[in-house]
């Protein structure tokens, strides 16, 4: 009796007590498709819970997402880099950022940090404005129907991030694209075929080679882009060795490459589902767009967890989490808690605290491009509104990609 991803079986042939056993498979299109309703069934039926098919533990309401973040010495980020890209990490002579725990990661972050303060992403603001213009040139020169996804908002990130990184050029940038469309396929590796993992080794190759120059290149012509930063970065005369940067340069392109791609349609999509926010963000694109962007993050989360690996036995909601296994926090559930945020299936842009979200992580591993992120993000969408007021959805439902980790729309066919 398999009807959904979450099953109710009441075993009443044999006359036992009602039994209720639940199912959460996330590689099920119908919780891919809609998951806000699994996940309130989740938090409140089994908040700790055993995935079977991916063999590891999931944590649902905002408390517990909020402890794992908050607790490298209990939720590692250790495994990181080995459970998302595998044999395909490209730096694989250091430990990247993101799979450090502290005091390792404290060094390398405030290193980091130098890259990303209000007054370096400031400095960049013009040039990011310049490129979204010329992307929205080319959506204009295309004619009046256009797939927002595959023609705009998938272009922003990797354009902005190549850019800011200093691959300056049109075809630096569109080497940049095909290295992380294939970066992004790693996770993937156990169902790919040979050729395809190929390629992906291929791109990982050409990106390093890339970067090894221009890191050098940095070094000697230092310019206004974050790996001249990085280059120069220094903390108690400890500076960054070249491998660290490779590896930093990685991070911030798989990092910034996808996610704020599908924040950008997934906030055009809930403005077109919500007529009163759309005239309030038309009529005052600059007050508005900051909210927009943080209702988004919290209502459309891009990423659906976050990946620890426990350090120890966990007791929590009356399951033993062994030592070793991998925990996914669910920071898109969280950011639903109907316990610590009021009326969650609201998207209000209104909303008091709504910056309080889980969607950029929390804590040590708290995103490092927010800031970028969310200056991107509002740009790209308020521009393409400004420049075409009349935007309109060509379909009613959209449909969200085939995927358990990120959520964004697959494509998103619109008219103006
Ligand atoms: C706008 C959409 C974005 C979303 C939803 C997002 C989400 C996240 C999340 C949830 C984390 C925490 C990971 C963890 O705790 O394991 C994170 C970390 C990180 N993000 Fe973002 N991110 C976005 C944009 C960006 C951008 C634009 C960049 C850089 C150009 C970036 C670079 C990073 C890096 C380097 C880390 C690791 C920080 C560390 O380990 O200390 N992200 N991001």
């Amino acid at each position: 009796m398999k009807t959904s991803v979450i099953q109710l079986t009441l075993d009443l042939l044999n006359g036992a007590d009602m039994t209720v056993a639940l199912e959460f498979n996330p590689f099920l299109r119908d919780y891919q498709q809609n998951p806000h309703g699994y996940y309130r069934t989740m938090r409140n039926e089994a908040p700790a819970y055993y995935i079977e098919p991916l063999n590891v533990w999931a944590l649902f309401r905002y408390d517990d997402v909020v402890d794992t973040l908050r607790r490298p010495d209990l939720y590692s980020s250790r495994d990181w880099i080995r459970n998302t890209l595998g044999e395909y990490d490209p730096v694989p002579q250091v430990t990247n950022l993101i799979a450090m725990d502290p005091p390792d990661h404290t060094r390398i972050r405030k290193l980091a940090n130098k890259a990303f303060l209000p007054g370096v992403i400031r400095k960049m603001e013009g040039d990011i404005r310049a490129l979204i213009e010329e992307l929205l040139d080319e959506v204009q020169d295309r004619g009046r129907e256009f797939d927002f996804v595959h023609d705009y908002a998938a272009h922003v990130p990797v354009n902005v991030t190549a850019k800011i990184l200093g691959a300056d050029e049109r075809t630096a940038r569109n080497e940049f694209k095909r290295w992380t469309m294939d970066l992004l396929r790693a996770p993937s590796r156990s169902v790919l075929p040979q050729e395809d993992l190929d390629q992906i080794k291929r791109s990982m190759t050409e990106l390093r080679e890339y970067f090894t120059e221009l890191i050098e290149f940095r070094r000697r012509n230092p310019g206004n882009d974050l790996v001249s930063v990085l280059v120069q970065a220094e903390e108690d005369s400890q500076a960054l060795t070249a491998d660290e940067i490779l590896s930093l340069a990685f991070i911030l392109q798989f990092g910034g490459s996808e996610t704020p791609s599908h924040l950008i349609s997934s906030s055009l999509l809930n403005l077109f589902d919500h007529p009163d926010a759309m005239a309030a963000v038309k009529a005052d694109p600059a007050k508005t767009a900051d909210a927009v962007i943080d209702e988004t993050f919290r209502y459309s989360s891009p990423v659906h967890f976050v990946s620890r690996t426990a350090t120890q036995d966990i007791e929590i909601h009356g399951q033993t989490i062994p030592k070793d296994s991998i925990v996914m926090a669910y920071i898109s559930s969280a950011n639903r808690d109907e316990t610590v945020i009021e009326d969650p299936d609201t998207f209000d842009i209104t909303r008091k605290g709504n910056s309080r979200h889980l969607a950029l992580g929390l804590g040590t591993h708290y995103c490092l491009g927010a800031l970028l992120g969310k200056m991107m993000c509002g740009t790209a969408l308020t521009r393409a509104l400004e420049r075409m007021p009349s935007l309109q959805p060509i379909h009613e439902t959209p449909e969200w990609m085939p995927s358990y980790w990120v959520r964004g729309l697959n494509t998103f066919p619109v008219r103006y």
